[in-house]
């Protein structure tokens, strides 16, 4: 190692204990299988043991990752295409599977057209350059947007404004301040994923009608989860946004983002959105595990009641138990507790009860609101919601706030 190197390496640790000393410092976890519902954690903070432990922190909320139709779709998409796309969409990685999934989404979600990008974080990504492409717009967005949508913002030409969190007149606000700019762009989640709180998209889509604003909605977290076959909390309102963003990588159980709305959009995305056009199109396993998740929504249509009656079970149960709670219909039950340090502490007792929950810590979420985020899914059992619901009840007294 040269003496820069030395420097370089002793400036990356004290920065790491910096972030210890703060409780943000994070580690990859590594779990090997079984099945989703169930986790072996063998690595990580774990390393040297091996514990099974109940799984409530992945977004697989239908389950589908490990449904065996979806998975031997995806295994038949790698008979037929290949493991990998081997380019980008606009060189020789377009395949008839990225086609085939666009169409159904565009169908789903009821747009005129889609693209699939190779993440969700991609996506938002992409819309942003292809909507947001002059140093004349504003992007005017909800301050709880997901780290992707910012990142998007960012890398744009555009300027930025923030508005409070699902806050009708600070956002009517905030377009009037941007009255002079060439175009206005709304970004809202239809479900945060953070806090597993609706917007009020309804008002959030008239509010934009009458500024004449374009509307970008990510509905990540409510596809799978509401609307018709999980299509959405667009499609359950009727509300159709400038664009929507979404992910195969929740609802769907596989992998992938996609931009969907009007055929003009979507060739602007193409021609615009750099994280579109500069990187290797979706794997195929993913596109085809993608439309075998769709064609079980389509078939299976009260999976998103099922899951909601799920997540209500739990969510009534702790609010009963004295957690702080908010209530909603998102499967994300979020249990507040404050502090970094106390929510570390009280997913390493949950752990320990063999329940995996881990701490959700800023910067994902604002300053003294860490939280333990808990999913459950349609993988998981009722006996499992009971189970995680008495460890809970064991934990109420030691973390009184
Ligand atoms: C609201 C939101 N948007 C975008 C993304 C990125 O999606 P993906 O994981 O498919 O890259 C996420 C993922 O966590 C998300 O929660």
């Amino acid at each position: 190692m040269s003496v820069d190197d030395q420097a370089i390496e002793e400036q990356l640790r004290e920065e790491l204990a910096e972030l210890s000393a703060c409780d943000q410092l994070r580690q990859r976890s590594v779990i090997d299988g079984p099945d989703g519902r169930q986790i072996s954690l063998c690595g990580g903070p774990n390393a040297g043991k091996r514990v099974k432990l109940l799984n409530w922190a992945g977004n697989d909320y239908q389950g589908l990752a490990q449904d065996r139709r979806v998975k031997n779709a995806a295994a038949r998409a790698v008979r037929s295409y290949g493991a990998g796309a081997a380019a980008s969409r606009l060189l020789s990685g377009g395949l008839r599977c990225h086609r085939r999934l666009e169409q159904r989404l565009a169908g789903w979600v009821g747009s005129d057209d889609c693209v699939v990008t190779t993440t969700g974080y991609q996506a938002n990504l992409a819309v942003l350059a292809a909507l947001a492409s002059s140093t004349e717009d504003t992007v005017i967005v909800d301050r709880l947007a997901h780290a992707s949508t910012y990142d998007g913002i960012r890398l744009s030409a555009a300027s930025m404004l923030r508005f409070s969190h699902n806050n009708l007149q600070d956002l009517e606000r905030k377009l009037r301040l941007a009255e002079a700019s060439r175009r206005r762009i709304v970004c809202v989640e239809s479900i945060y994923s953070m806090d597993g709180d609706e917007a009020p998209l309804r008002e959030i889509a008239d509010v934009c009608e009458r500024h004449n604003a374009a509307l970008v909605v990510d509905e990540d977290h409510a596809l799978g989860v509401v609307g018709p076959c999980g299509a959405g909390l667009c499609a359950e309102l009727g509300v159709r946004p400038t664009a929507l963003v979404g992910t195969c990588s929740k609802g769907l159980g596989s992998q992938g983002g996609f931009v969907a709305g009007s055929a003009a959009l979507v060739e602007q995305v193409v021609n615009r959105g750099r994280s579109f056009i500069f990187s290797t199109a979706p794997v195929p396993a993913a596109m085809g595990a993608a439309v075998a998740a769709l064609d079980v929504l389509r078939r299976e249509d009260d999976r998103p009641q099922q899951l909601q009656q799920r997540s209500q079970a739990l969510r009534q149960a702790l609010i009963a138990q004295g957690w702080q709670v908010a209530q909603g219909r998102s499967p994300i039950v979020p249990v507040l507790v404050g502090e970094a340090a106390t929510a570390l502490r009280l997913a390493q007792a949950l752990r320990e009860r063999g329940h995996y929950a881990p701490a959700i810590r800023p910067p994902t979420v604002p300053a003294h609101t860490a939280r333990l985020r808990i999913l459950p899914t349609m993988a998981h059992r009722d006996t499992d919601v009971r189970r995680l619901c008495e460890a809970m009840a064991t934990l109420r007294q030691e973390f009184t706030a």
